[in-house]
């Protein structure tokens, strides 16, 4: 389908703008892009770093058929196609964080976040808006303090603009429609499995307060993370219960 995209020097959150459009009736397939956000939103309530210039900041709107158990495949989708975008443009290697932070080197290089609407008719989705936020550049006065040491971008100057953003944006979008047209079918699947760090290593998950260490197993097909405890429990972990730690 064809996507409508729209562009901004500067907006508040590139989400809420779309969002404000999904209220409103738009139909899906627009895209918000700005090239600076005032207010950009991370998960958690964070704050996403987003300064003039050196990163893409854009949210799509979406309204597909999916449950709710099935939206976090909008999420991780988004990530294999960030991931292999990235690749193709920079010809450099990159990882993904469960359940969908892409990582270069280490770093964090891309951070998404979906806002879904739940339709109170049908108990499916009304809307989803898709949030992904890459560095591309290095910003021209660093990471802020609270980032050093856990950000970086696709490059490590600050004069990687233009072209390159561009030629980034396409990739990302054109690898994601291709996936969200057969959602279901999880094409996305292996390339997003083969990224994924920790498989096989030791990780701390975080639920309900109480932290314990795990061995990470797999990724089953609905990128839950199955992790195994000390004691040999087994259990397969979703994106929203758990915080996990490497
Ligand atoms: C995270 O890593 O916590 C998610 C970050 C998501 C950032 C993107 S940037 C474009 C869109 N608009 C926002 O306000 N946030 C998302």
């Amino acid at each position: 389908q064809k996507l409508r995209v729209e562009v901004f020097k500067t907006i508040p959150s590139t989400n809420e703008a779309v969002k404000i459009l999904a209220t409103g009736g738009e139909a899906e397939g627009k895209v918000i892009l700005s090239e600076e956000q005032t207010a950009g939103r991370g998960r958690k309530g964070r704050k996403f770093f987003s300064p003039p210039g050196t990163g893409i900041y854009m949210s799509i709107l979406l309204r597909p058929k999916l449950s709710a158990a099935e939206s976090t495949l909008l999420t991780t989708s988004a990530a294999a196609a960030v991931a292999l975008a990235i690749e193709r443009v920079s010809g450099k290697d990159t990882q993904i964080k469960w359940v969908n932070d892409v990582f270069m080197e280490g770093k964090k290089v891309c951070g998404i976040l979906t806002e879904a609407s739940m339709s109170l008719e049908n108990g499916s989705l009304d809307y989803a808006v898709l949030g992904i936020g890459i560095n591309v550049a290095f910003p021209a006065d660093g990471f802020p303090d609270e980032l050093t040491g856990v950000a970086t971008s696709v490059y490590p100057d600050s004069s990687a603009q233009g072209d390159l953003r561009n030629r980034l944006v396409a990739e990302v979008l054109n690898r994601f429609m291709s996936y969200y047209e057969h959602l279901t079918d999880r094409l996305f699947l292996t390339e997003y499995r083969q990224r994924i760090l920790s498989l096989g290593g030791p990780v701390l998950v975080m639920k309900d307060h109480i932290q314990r260490k795990a061995t990470a197993l797999d990724i089953d097909n609905d990128c839950r993370l199955k992790v195994r405890y000390e004691d040999g429990d087994e259990e397969y972990l979703s994106s929203g219960e758990v915080s996990i730690r490497m």
